[in-house]
Order: C-alpha cells, then structure tokens, then sequence
C-alpha cells in the first residue's frame, strides 16, 4: 500500500498552482452524455475519481482522449444504459450520471450507489425530484430502474440544499419540456461551473449560485469546450498547509471569492493573507496558530465541510482551545484518532469536536480514512517533531494531483513511497 513520509520542522516558501476541481468536473463529466457530441474539458485534474468516471464513459461507450490535463470525450456512440455495480459502488458520487443517462437514454438502470467512509449517503432528494418531473423510478435488488416518456419541467423545493440533487435535476431537466425551477438549491461554486457548462451546450439555465435555478428546457445540446475552475478545497489545504508548516507561500490559480470562509478562519488563526492579482493569495504564517472559538461546517458560503479536517490540524497545534461542530456528514472526525496518536488533544463527542491545541505534535505511523482527511494527516505531519507516515493514499488520490510534488516544491521533506 502506498504511503507518505514526511518529516516534520520545515516550514513552506514559494509558489504552488491549484488544479482544477474535482467536485467541479465531477458533474460536468455526466453531462458530456448529454450531447452526444464532442466535449472538450480543460484543466482536468488527473486524479483517482475522475479516471473512475471516465471508466463509466467508456463503459457506455464514449470516446475519450487525454492530452495533459486536456481531457476530449465524444459521446456521440452510446451503446448502453447501464453502470455496472463494481463502477458505482467505485465512486459514489456516481450517483451523479443518473440525470444525464435519464434525459439521453429515458430508459436507464444503474446500482444503489454504496455510502462511503463519510457515512450513509442517501440520494432521496435525488429521486423524489426524479419522481417529480414525471420519472417512473424503482429500486429493487439494490438497482435503480428510470423510465419516462417526456420529462416535464417542474417546480422542486429540496429539503435540504444538496450539491449532489440539485446538480443531478440540472442534468435531467436540461432536456426536459418546459420549465423547471429548483428553490433551496445548493450554491456552491461547482454549481455555478456545471451551468457554465451545460449554456455553452445550448442549455437555458440560470441562477446557479443561488437558492433559486431556472433551467428552460431545450431539445438537444451541442459541442463544448470549457476550462474547470480551481479547486477550492486543494487550495485551501495548501493555505492550512503554510499555517501549520510556517512559512511564506503563494498559492495561484485559486478563486479568492470562493474560500473566503477559510480565508477569515486561517486569519483569526493569526495567518497573514492578501490577494496578489486576480487569482493568487499569498499566506504567511508568523508563530504558533491562535485557536478558533468556534467552526461549525454549513453549505455554502458557510464553512466547507471538505476543509474541516486540514483545518483541524493547524488548530491541533494553536495556543488555545477550539471547538468544531460537523453539521454536514455523520461520520466526519474519523482522522482525530489519527491526529491524537500524533500527541493532538482532541475529543470528539457526536458532532462537537473539542481540540486543545498542544505546542508539537510528534511524528506517528497513521492510517488515512477518507480523503479530506488524508491531506490532513499529511499537513500534520510538515510540523510534527520526526517523522509521520501516512498511508491509505488511494483515498487522497480520489482528488489531489501531485500533492506530495506540490509540498515538496514548497521545500517539504516528504517523499511517496509506492
Ligand atoms: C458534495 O457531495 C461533494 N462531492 C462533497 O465533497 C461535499 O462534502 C458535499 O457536496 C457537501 O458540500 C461532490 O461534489 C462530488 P450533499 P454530495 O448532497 O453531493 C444529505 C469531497 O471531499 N443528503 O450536499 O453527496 C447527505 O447525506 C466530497 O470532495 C440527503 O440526506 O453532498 C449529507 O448529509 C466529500 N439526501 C448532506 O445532505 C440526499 O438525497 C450533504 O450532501 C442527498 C444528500
């Protein structure tokens, strides 16, 4: 099993870039099923779910190239409406193709996706606004069967503002007739991205960004080409990253607008940051981390829940006490354990964590669950007195590109071992 071995006490200076976003790409890869025509992503990151979705493609028989971080897919030869289960349970948001197989295929069978190491993962907002726009939807032996004649646009209200269901009712209702509005919808960045995408196929949608989306129904879409935006999350690992290390680091390609949450936590950590130009922010970080009061993970603009655990560690080593509070997922602190081998002070009761900063964490051999929290461990580590491994890599290659490159540019002493 892959793992990373950094040792701790350098701290970072330098430039790094951020890829494009996984959580970004992830939907727009869906939706080049749409057109059944040419699509042409760039700033694709290479990483582990996005090679996962492209085996999806190609299972249903898309055409695909890749030329650097340039990814070509033609979707004009689909053969089949079916995801196998060993791909689905893969990756879960997979769960992801379904509205854009529904609105090609109208005839589409896929597996349950699995939960994941986050905890369960229900997609009942997905299929009760499936259900909504007149899809007949069945589950049965761990399968879910759609079918539909037209899809009908209608009015949908979501229980809760899922990124996930409101990307998916983006992609089905792009085909459907009429006019579809989504109120409570998620507002993160990618969503905004995902309607990008779909507008210079030909779709009519607005709103993204907001709680309330407009998608008019159109009869068929056409050839793209679109640039992902950054990684919001990769960037903010990188900015945790100097908070922790020490150091002067400038992180380009980043959106600022789309971490500002981080941005005010990693000050009232007592960082030191400012914009240089559009899209680069420069961190410096002068002392041991000052704790944070309170964080508490909320759907955007609040705190991402995504960055919960690389902010974690820095706040393992502030000269105080926080407490942090995982609103979104059940299942979230399972790299605490981890951070506490390495001497942390954190005590996790439900969804309140309460981290006592100590003054150095010492090097460990730690596991990585989940993917946020691998990054986490691998931060930890560029402070902790000796050396930290950390394994378990598969997870952090689902959606960090050349993290230990990056790191190490940035005058890191960490080295993978495969
Ligand atoms: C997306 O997951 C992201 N994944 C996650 O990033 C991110 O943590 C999450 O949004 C929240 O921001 C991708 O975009 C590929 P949700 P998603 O639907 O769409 C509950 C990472 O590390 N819910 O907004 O699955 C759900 O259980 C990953 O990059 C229902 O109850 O998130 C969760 O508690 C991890 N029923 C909450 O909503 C549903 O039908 C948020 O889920 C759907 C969701």
């Amino acid at each position: 099993m892959s793992k990373m071995i950094i040792e701790g006490g350098r701290s970072l200076n330098g430039e790094v870039s951020v890829h494009g976003s996984k959580n970004a790409v992830l939907p727009i890869l869906a939706a080049t099923v749409l057109n059944g025509s040419r699509n042409i992503i760039h700033n694709c990151p290479r990483i582990k779910d996005v090679f996962s979705s492209i085996e999806i493609l190609k299972g249903l028989g898309c055409g695909i190239v890749w030329e650097g971080n340039t990814l070509t897919v033609d979707s004009a030869s689909i053969s089949t409406q079916f995801i196998p289960e060993t791909l689905m349970r893969e990756m879960r948001s997979s769960i992801i193709f379904l509205g854009a197989m529904i609105a090609r295929h109208r005839k589409v069978t896929i597996s349950m996706p699995g939960g994941c190491e986050l905890g369960p993962r229900p997609i009942d907002l997905h299929l009760k606004a499936f259900r909504q726009l007149g899809i007949t939807v069945e589950e049965s032996h761990g399968y879910i069967n759609c079918e539909v004649g037209d899809i009908c646009g209608d009015d949908i209200h979501l229980d809760f503002p899922s990124v996930g269901a409101t990307e998916n009712i983006m992609l089905v209702a792009a085909l459907a007739k009429g006019v579809t509005t989504i109120t409570n919808a998620a507002k993160e960045p990618e969503i905004a991205d995902l309607q990008s995408y779909l507008n210079k196929m030909g779709a009519r949608i607005s709103g993204a960004g907001t709680a309330a989306i407009t998608i008019e129904g159109v009869p068929a879409l056409g050839e793209v080409e679109h640039t992902v935006i950054p990684d919001r999350i990769v960037a903010a690992t990188y900015l945790c990253a100097t908070a922790i290390a020490g150091g002067k680091v400038s992180v380009t390609n980043v959106v600022p607008t789309h971490i500002q949450s981080i941005i005010s936590a990693l000050k009232d950590c007592g960082c030191r940051i400012r914009q240089d130009g559009a899209n680069t922010l420069t961190v410096e970080a002068l002392g041991r981390p000052l704790p944070i009061d309170y964080i508490r993970t909320l759907p955007y603009p609040g705190f991402p829940t995504d960055a919960q655990s690389p902010v974690m560690s820095v706040l393992s080593i502030a000269d105080g006490t926080s407490i942090v509070t995982e609103n979104m997922f059940e299942n979230r602190f399972k790299h605490v354990t981890e951070l506490n081998r390495m001497g942390a002070d954190i005590v996790v009761d439900g969804r309140i964590a309460v981290v006592k900063g100590v003054k150095r964490l010492s090097g460990a051999k730690t596991t990585a669950t989940d993917l946020r929290g691998a990054a986490a461990l691998i931060i930890a580590g560029l402070s902790a007195d000796g050396i930290t491994e950390v394994d378990g890599l598969c997870h952090l290659d689902r959606g960090y590109e050349g993290f230990d490159t990056g790191l190490k540019s940035l005058g890191a002493e960490i080295k993978r071992v495969d």
